[in-house]
């Protein structure tokens, strides 16, 4: 009978998840450095937008870096590094690591979760080109080791202040790109940025759950 129910558990598990992924794929990240030796002044000079990236790996303690630039938590009420209109935090970070894109990493999309600073694997494999394709075949994008894609769960925002929520959550992700900008630019890192892709097909190829609206993504990588 414990053999039965067994199968059935295994079975109705494997329905519930994206093939490839298992429920313990979660990494834990190491916590973030609060000085740097790059200003803000010269992070703000040197900004680009760069469209080539050196084929060179990434680490975890850059991905740790850049990910709390862009939604980390700094304050024991749950406030983040970004600001959000009413602390609502309507946006989600999901992490394209690509083939020898982080070392330590396995090739993968990884949802970052604020609260515990960590990653979770949502599915295994390396989606830059497929990603690339999704955003008007900008095929540069897939030289980058990683990618991170902003994505909104609108009604977190619009539940509190109706249609202005939607334009406040564009704001924030705003900020949080800056903040990710700025941040690679003080680990003498490059990102691009990029709008302009199919919705659909992106949410697709990434698997995202219907409900996080894609809205940006911005290769990073050494230039
Ligand atoms: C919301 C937004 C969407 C963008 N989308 C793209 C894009 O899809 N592809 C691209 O190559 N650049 C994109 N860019 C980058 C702009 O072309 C770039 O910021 C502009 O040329 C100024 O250059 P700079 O960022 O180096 O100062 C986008 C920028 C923003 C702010």
């Amino acid at each position: 009978m414990n053999l039965l129910w067994g199968l059935i558990m295994i079975i109705f598990g494997m329905f519930l998840q994206p093939p490839g992924v298992e429920a313990a794929d979660l990494v834990k990240l190491p916590p973030p450095a609060l000085k740097g030796s790059v200003s803000v002044e010269e992070a703000l000079q040197a900004r680009r937008t760069v469209r080539r990236f050196a084929s060179r790996s990434l680490d975890l303690q850059q991905i740790s870096q850049l990910l709390w630039a862009t939604q980390g938590i700094t304050d024991p009420r749950g406030l983040r590094t970004a600001p959000s209109a009413g602390a609502t935090y309507p946006l989600e970070i999901y992490l394209v690591v690509g083939d020898h894109g982080v070392t330590g990493l396995a090739p993968g999309i990884y949802r970052y979760l604020p609260k515990g600073h960590a990653l979770e694997l949502t599915l295994k494999g390396d989606y830059r080109a497929p990603v690339a394709r999704a955003c008007l075949g900008q095929s540069w994008m897939a030289t980058a080791p990683v990618m991170v894609v902003f994505a909104a769960e609108f009604k977190r925002c619009t539940a509190r202040y109706g249609n202005r929520g939607v334009m406040y959550t564009h704001m924030e992700v705003g900020h949080a790109g800056e903040n990710l900008f700025l941040q690679t630019q003080a680990l003498r890192l490059a990102a691009g940025i990029v709008g302009a892709f199919t919705d659909q097909a992106l949410s697709h190829t990434l698997n995202l759950p219907r409900e996080h609206e894609p809205l940006l993504i911005m290769p990073v990588g050494y230039k």
